[in-house]
């Protein structure tokens, strides 16, 4: 079997991520940095990839055949209240796994974000030039560009919102909970997304990966959605597909709210060449009833 490691094995995704790799043949490590897991059949352990020397260890010891890089700073306000830590892992942690998958001739795929552009001329192709306009966005199109310069052999995967149901929370679990508390969720009307499920997230890596080790995946796919959908449209679908009936929605303009990032207000991805390539994402509404009992 052939072995991948997947940093950030923890977080949203790679929660399912590593599953998933699983099925699909391959022997996975997956590293955590503060919140250890246990998932069958995935050994994991903790990696801070901040500390160069550690990363390189595990590299020389693990001699993986491929890398998927996930972990990451991820959320914008944090990056945006914590510069610093977000350049370090988000850029400087990235580019030096990179240099580490050079070294060892094997390939790197990288989950970048639906953030490097701002928003205002959506949808966005791959060969529209990054545009961020906070520095979450900033720092992933920085790595885009420093982790290609280390390692040729990359793939970057830019990710839409996502949303499931994982150990770690997406961005729904917040509203979920105060929906079902009976407290009214602001959401606005003006910030459009193209979400995609975690299960279908890690599909689309894992389709990648393989074209990757075939020497055939490109070297930047859009993995969106085929909905564009307010954020408020959204948390109307959660209401129907989950029928809470308690729920009280408040729409809201970005500009009403004040939030330490800036927030781009469309940035749906154009995923063609994902979707000729045969990602097939599903629409949110049956994607939430698939997963209704763990929600
Ligand atoms: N979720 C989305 O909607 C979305 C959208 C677009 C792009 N993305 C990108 O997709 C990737 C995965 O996102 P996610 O939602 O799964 O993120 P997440 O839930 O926030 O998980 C982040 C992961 O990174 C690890 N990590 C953070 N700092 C680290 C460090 N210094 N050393 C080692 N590990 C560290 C965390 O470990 P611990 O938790 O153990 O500390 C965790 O496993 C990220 O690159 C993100 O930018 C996500």
């Amino acid at each position: 079997m052939k072995k991948l490691f997947i940093t950030g094995a923890s977080g949203f995704l790679g929660w399912h991520l590593a599953q998933l790799a699983q099925t699909a043949g391959w022997q996975v490590y997956g590293s955590y940095q503060s919140r250890p897991i246990e998932l069958a059949g995935v050994s994991s352990f903790p990696l801070d990839l901040t500390d160069a020397v550690s990363v390189k260890l595990v590299m020389q010891e693990l001699k993986p055949d491929a890398v998927v890089h996930l972990a990451a700073l991820s959320s914008p306000n944090a990056c945006e209240a914590e510069p610093e830590r977000s350049y370090q892992i988000n850029v400087v942690a990235s580019s030096e796994l990179a240099g580490r998958c050079a070294e060892a001739g094997i390939p790197c795929l990288f989950t970048s974000s639906e953030q490097v552009f701002d928003g205002l001329h959506p949808p966005y192709r791959e060969a529209v030039p990054v545009c961020p306009i906070n520095r979450y966005g900033e720092h992933k199109a920085m790595a885009e560009v420093e982790m290609r310069h280390r390692c040729p052999n990359l793939t970057v995967c830019r990710m839409p919102l996502l949303f499931g149901a994982a150990p770690a929370d997406s961005f729904i679990q917040p509203w979920l909970r105060a929906m079902r508390a009976g407290k009214a969720v602001d959401l606005f009307i003006d910030e459009i997304r193209n979400p995609i499920s975690g299960t279908d997230a890690a599909q689309g890596i894992l389709l990648t990966l393989d074209l990757l080790m075939r020497g055939q995946a490109p070297d930047l796919l859009h993995l969106g959605g085929t909905e564009r959908l307010s954020r408020y449209a959204i948390g109307q679908t959660l209401v129907a597909a989950l029928e809470i009936s308690e729920a009280k929605l408040n729409p809201r303009r970005q500009s009403e709210v004040k939030m330490a990032a800036p927030r781009p207000p469309d940035v749906s991805l154009d995923s063609s060449l994902a979707l000729s390539l045969g990602f097939r994402p599903s629409p949110l509404r049956p994607a939430l009833e698939a997963i209704r009992s763990q929600l």
